[in-house]
């Protein structure tokens, strides 16, 4: 603590004002709560939940020294919640368990590895491209939920399309609609203190886990294969030592959990944002266009991708999948001259301080070009993906995803979108549009410039 350290807490909303912002609160509503406060009470605010002080950062330098440079005094928060799930994988191990695990899974998501997953992207993509009839109109929503979990599905099964992948894949759909309804704070704390209360949860997480397993075990006897969970099950230790079959399974479930519902919900906006805008539209057209001229989007391609990529980035900063998350204070600390006493949650948030105009001019204007420009953001202020030790760990393979999907979608097809509004986000974990309609139109159709109803 230094002679400057600040007296008191940070100012903040009343408790009872955020409780019942925080727990009585839709997650549809969150997001758009915190920024408000953020914009009220600046770069550092607090206030108590029940027994514990949480701080909400929105200030780069923070946000960075949180993650990156003095995230050795912090822990995840509240991820017990998520290990009835997810068990000991990536996002909810911790320590030692954490740092040996990320080491043997890292080589998986190197750029090296990243070609081999393009052409798997994209025959996903033509699929269900293939699907789509000539102005019928297609749920997105469901649409880009199923592609994103084919894809990670593809990527840590490879060919391996059984019933039993079948299964997994039913099971993990079924989860992310159950799941938030039983995180949500009053379920929460009523599970907590009644421990006998049904949970509709457990029988689809006990599905998935005995399909997962027999996958796993059904591996073992045939061994090979160059997909992830091959990955998994082969990767070595310093000590020559594999992960338990348990293990596997932990990180399996974990990357097609975490894996699916980000990117999709990123893609999701992205289309929607692109349908709404037709200087953005046509631009990525033209850059389509020339670049891929007609074929199939390929790894290669990408470096050329440059407005595209810009467009995801730009939906990445205004709608982060993951629009908050948290850290729990290990030591007594300081931030922005605050005390931060330890055993505090402190709070981050991606959607919050993306749209600080400290950072970013006209935040809540649709700007790709500001990421072609020389300069980036300063660093702390655009963190879709965390940073340091526990960053995302698939962030290169979503921006492939990415890039890959719209690239093949508007070489193909115009999406048209139903309304002239953006959707309402979803009571959902994850920041996602609830429902999004659009008709798709064959380029073909479209190519004058005209768009042609069908
Ligand atoms: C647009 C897509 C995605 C977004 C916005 C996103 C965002 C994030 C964020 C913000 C974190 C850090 C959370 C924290 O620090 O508490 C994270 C962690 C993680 N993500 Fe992603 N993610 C995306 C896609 C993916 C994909 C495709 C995979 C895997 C296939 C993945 C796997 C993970 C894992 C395993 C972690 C935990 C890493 C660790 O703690 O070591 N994510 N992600």
């Amino acid at each position: 603590m230094n002679s400057r350290t600040k007296t008191g807490v940070p100012p903040g909303p009343f408790p009872l004002d955020a409780l019942r912002q925080y727990a009585g609160g839709s997650f549809a509503q969150a997001p758009r709560h915190l920024l408000s406060y953020a914009q009220r009470y600046g770069p550092i605010w607090s206030f108590n939940l029940l027994t514990r002080r949480v701080f909400v950062l929105d200030d780069a330098d923070a946000v960075r020294s949180v993650l990156v440079e003095q995230q050795q005094l912090f822990r995840k928060s509240r991820i017990q919640r998520l290990k009835p799930v997810l068990g000991e994988g990536l996002v909810t191990s911790e320590n030692g368990l954490h740092v040996r695990q990320r080491r043997l899974m890292q080589p998986s998501f190197h750029r090296s590895r990243l070609p081999g997953y393009a052409d798997a992207i994209t025959a996903e993509v033509l699929r269900t491209i293939g699907n789509w009839q000539e102005g019928q109109a297609v749920d997105v929503t469901a649409e880009m939920m199923r592609l994103a979990l084919t894809i990670v599905g593809a990527t840590l099964f490879g060919r391996d399309v059984t019933s039993e992948t079948q299964n997994v894949r039913a099971a993990v759909e079924e989860l992310v609609t159950v799941w938030p309804k039983q995180l949500a704070f009053w379920n929460d704390l009523a599970n907590r203190v009644l421990p006998f209360r049904p949970r509709p949860l457990d029988p689809i997480a006990k599905r998935l886990d005995e399909s997962l397993m027999r996958i796993i075990a059904g591996r073992h006897a045939n061994d090979g294969g160059e997909d992830l969970l091959a990955t998994l099950m082969t990767a070595q230790d310093e000590h020559g030592n594999r992960m338990t079959a348990q293990q596997v399974r932990d990180e399996a479930i974990t990357l097609l959990i975490t894996g699916h519902e980000t990117t999709a919900s990123a893609l999701i906006w992205m289309l929607a944002i692109v349908g709404l805008n037709t200087q953005v539209r046509e631009r990525i057209e033209a850059e389509v266009d020339v670049v891929v001229g007609g074929g199939i989007p390929r790894f290669e391609h990408l470096p050329e991708l440059r407005y595209t990529a810009a467009v995801f980035e730009e939906t990445l900063r205004l709608y982060p999948p993951i629009w908050a998350f948290g850290r729990r204070a290990m030591e007594d600390l300081e931030l922005l001259g605050y005390r931060i006493p330890r055993g505090s949650t402190v709070i981050m948030s991606p959607y919050v301080t993306h749209r600080n105009p400290r950072y970013f001019d006209n935040p809540l204007e649709f700007k790709p070009e500001r990421w072609l420009e020389k300069d980036p953001p300063p660093k702390g202020s655009y963190f879709p993906f965390g940073a340091g030790a526990r960053g995302c760990i698939g962030e290169p393979l979503a921006r492939l995803e990415a890039v890959l999907t719209l690239a093949t979608i508007v070489g193909r097809v115009r999406l048209v979108p139903e309304r002239e509004t953006l959707p309402d986000v979803a009571p959902q974990l994850m920041l996602r549009p609830a429902h999004l309609s659009m008709t798709p139109l064959h380029r073909a159709n479209t190519r004058a410039g005209i768009v042609v109803q069908a």
